[in-house]
């Protein structure tokens, strides 16, 4: 459409919106981020300034990434009253179902004095959640530990304050491994953003009402919790705990193939990918870096992982359907290997998508926009009169 990529006139037919954050070749495995390949922002970038460039179209100067970095992590910590929040949750409660809650509620905090219309106010609001997103989900994590929520350390990366806020406790400061940081940021980072997928055009559609930016991304994290989204990376891990050995693979690839059986292979699979996911060879290098540092490069669970995907990969089946490892495939046993419990993969998934999200917010408040209104096709009865 713009002389760099050209789209068949069905599909610019049926596309919900324009955008230029986020492209995505599925046949060809290519995911861009602002045009930037995201092996490479892998390779060379971090999540911060990942963030910055799907907000801000561009990478940011040395001095714009150190000013952006003070400015998130000058955010990091909560009102104090949001404790309260977390007073009235179940002790069991999933940490997803807590997310919604406890981000929703920071419209509560941030609505009075908010003016979407003005860059300055969409900017800060994006800040602000980036910068208490990984608050949030290590409050998650603390209450269901019952141990006390630890504050934010701003001498610390952006990732290694998350692992201190869920892994330190106030007698025992956490000792953060350099390897688990730079994982867990390239996890973020590679969940950064994914163009219109479920979660990322409920936040378009929440906002484009014109609602209160929070309340938005509280919604894009309700649509990433199911298993055919966010969710699947706690699904992931739960299938390969439930196969349990090398030699039970072939029963659950069967189960899979049969159309009768709704189980599907969990990481499998994708709406627009037809092709390996880029983000899921990023996650499998990873994974061996990660579990050699763990010292679990033995993990049970990599092993049947690693010869399920072998064995997926070489099925007739799963190779006519053109169904690849998708990026939430190696990522559950990155996160369990780091010690993040299985309930919490998709809430590390929410922290690191909420700058996709508020990036696509920030995007369509910006530039002219019209409420949605997803239009149907009725196959209901035709006008038909009340019985007398
Ligand atoms: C994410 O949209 C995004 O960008 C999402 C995401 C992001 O970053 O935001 O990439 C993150 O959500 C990744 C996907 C995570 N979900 C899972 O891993 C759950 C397992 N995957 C499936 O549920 C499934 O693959 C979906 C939901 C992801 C996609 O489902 P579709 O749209 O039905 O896939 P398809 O049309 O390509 O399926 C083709 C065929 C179908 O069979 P037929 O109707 O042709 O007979 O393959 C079958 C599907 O039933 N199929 C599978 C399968 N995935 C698709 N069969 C077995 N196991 C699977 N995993």
């Amino acid at each position: 459409a713009n002389g760099m990529f050209t789209y068949d006139p069905g599909f610019v037919s049926t596309a919900s919106c324009e955008s230029k954050i986020t492209f995505i070749d599925g046949a060809k495995g290519v995911l861009l981020h602002r045009g930037y390949p995201i092996e490479q922002l892998a390779e060379k970038s971090d999540y911060l300034e990942t963030a910055y460039l799907l907000m801000n179209g561009e990478l940011p100067s040395a001095a714009e990434k150190d000013k952006y970095v003070n400015t998130i992590l000058n955010h990091t910590m909560v009102h104090e009253s949001i404790v309260n929040f977390f007073k009235g949750f179940r002790y069991d409660a999933h940490p997803m179902a807590m997310m919604c809650g406890v981000v929703g509620a920071l419209a509560s905090f941030y609505h009075d004095s908010l003016d979407i219309t003005d860059p300055e106010h969409r900017r800060i609001s994006a800040d602000r959640l980036i910068a208490k997103m990984p608050t949030l989900a290590a409050m998650c994590y603390k209450h269901s530990k019952g141990q006390p929520f630890m504050y934010p350390d701003n001498s610390l990366s952006y990732s290694e304050n998350f692992l201190h806020m869920m892994f330190g406790t106030p007698t025992q400061p956490s000792k953060i491994d350099p390897i688990v940081a730079k994982a867990m940021d390239i996890i973020f980072l590679l969940h950064a953003d994914h163009e219109q997928n479920a979660s990322t055009s409920t936040v378009r559609l929440a906002g484009s009402s014109g609602a209160n930016p929070f309340a938005c991304i509280s919604s894009g994290i309700a649509a990433l919790w199911g298993p055919a989204h966010g969710g699947a990376n706690e699904a992931v891990l739960n299938m390969l705990q439930e196969i349990g050995s090398v030699d039970r693979i072939g029963e659950y690839v069967k189960k899979a193939k049969d159309k009768n059986d709704p189980f599907r292979l969990m990481g499998f699979g994708h709406r627009v990918y037809k092709n390996f996911d880029p983000r899921s060879r990023v996650m499998q290098g990873i994974c061996d870096q990660v579990l050699g540092a763990m010292g679990a490069e033995n993990d049970p669970l990599l092993q049947i992982a690693k010869k399920l995907e072998q064995i997926a990969l070489e099925d007739e089946y799963f190779v006519e359907k053109k169904l690849y490892p998708n990026v939430d495939f190696y990522s559950g046993i990155i996160m369990k290997a780091i010690g993040i419990p299985t309930d919490m993969f998709t809430v590390i998934f929410a922290t690191g998508r909420t700058a996709g999200w508020i990036a696509h917010w920030n995007e369509m408040i910006s530039n002219p926009y019209k409420i949605g209104r997803p239009r149907q096709l009725y196959t209901g009865y035709e006008k038909r009169d009340y019985p007398a």
